[in-house]
């Protein structure tokens, strides 16, 4: 059986290999969407109220770690084009995606299904997923899918977009904790612009599978694009809540070593991505990450006596390491530091 869930257009029902168990299985999926997660004007912070923005910024990644933007600089139509352009790579045929990548490139840049192990899942994602770096754009743009035509030069002159938009952020949040300007946003803490594009094509009993498990983002920040589509959900205080989808928007949310920099002053939370029976949804997750060899630790003007260190310094390439084997979930990698430790 074909394993990209993009080409199986006539399944009509789901295959056993793809039904969760009844603990981790959306069940209902149609949960109302909650209108709380802040949506904040990025605008105001250069033309209006700065502090007052800086102070959303900050209490939405505390409260929730996710916000959404608007008036962001990018252009609804720049949004449109790229995402048409993502959505083409998954409208090709099989050999295509089996043929994008040769073997050695295969450990940057991949065109999977469900899982980057599908033949270790233990159940399957509903989701087909394209995943390369993206920056610095003369190191890798030449990897990228020659098909569609257009894709390096429009998903590179966006990526330079994206980038900056999360600059733009991540300087806000330092702002916002007193910290100075660019205190995150430098050539080795955020050096890397990560792509990763999600497809879920239509999925018969949407009550039975998941696009994306229950997951943290390992990252610094995620800016995720999506279409008016809702799948994206938030675990928040042990309850699932839906995030709006509004398609000039993008949707930020806080990564692990965020949360470690700032001595969990930040909050990364949990969330997961659940398909639908009518339409096919597309997202785009543009992962701003710190180069693998600096240490994420607690910075150190955010601790003292009161506020002690609650994390240990970590080499971010190990903590990584960590996160893929324990699928994605922090907690469990950093009990896996402690239990680590040497024992006197
Ligand atoms: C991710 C993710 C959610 C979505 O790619 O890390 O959480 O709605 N995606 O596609
Ligand atoms: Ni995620």
């Amino acid at each position: 059986m074909e394993k990209f869930v993009s080409n199986r257009s006539s399944i009509k029902s789901v295959p056993e290999d793809y039904v969760f168990p009844q603990e981790t299985r959306p069940g209902n999926f149609k949960i109302p969407i909650n209108k709380t997660i802040p949506i904040i004007d990025l605008s105001e912070a250069q033309n209006g109220d700065r502090t007052k923005t800086i102070q959303q910024i900050i209490k939405a990644a505390e409260e929730f770690g996710f916000f959404q933007v608007i008036n962001h600089g990018l252009s609804l139509d720049e949004m449109k084009e790229t995402m048409s352009i993502f959505k083409e790579v998954f409208e090709k045929p099989n050999e295509y995606k089996h043929d994008l990548y040769p073997e050695e490139i295969l450990k940057t840049c991949k065109m999977f299904s469900s899982t980057l192990k599908y033949e270790c899942d233990k159940v399957h994602l509903w989701r087909d997923s394209l995943r390369h770096p993206a920056y610095p754009l003369e190191e890798w743009q030449h990897l990228w899918p020659e098909y569609p035509n257009t894709y390096r030069e429009c998903v590179g002159n966006y990526s330079v977009k994206i980038k900056e938009l999360g600059s733009r952020i991540m300087n806000l949040i330092s702002e916002g904790l007193g910290l100075e300007c660019g205190y995150f946003d430098n050539d080795n803490l955020s050096d890397s612009l990560v792509i990763s594009l999600n497809h879920y094509p239509p999925c018969p009993d949407p009550s039975l599978t998941l696009g994306v498990i229950k997951h943290f983002d390992a990252y610094l920040i995620t800016v995720l694009q999506q279409e008016d589509i809702c799948g994206l959900q938030v675990l928040k205080d042990g309850e699932w809540i839906a995030v709006d989808a509004i398609p000039h928007a993008f949707v930020i949310n806080i990564g692990c070593a965020l949360q470690i920099l700032t001595n969990g002053k930040l909050k990364s939370a949990e969330h997961r991505a659940v398909t639908n029976s009518d339409q096919a949804r597309t997202t785009a997750a543009f992962f701003i990450a710190p180069s693998g060899d600096c240490f994420i630790e607690p910075t150190k003007d955010l601790i003292d006596e009161h506020n002690p260190p609650i994390y240990k310094s970590y080499k971010y390439k190990e903590f990584l390491t960590r996160y893929f084997q324990k699928q994605y979930d922090m907690d469990m990698v950093l009990k896996s530091y402690e239990e680590e430790e040497p024992k006197d």
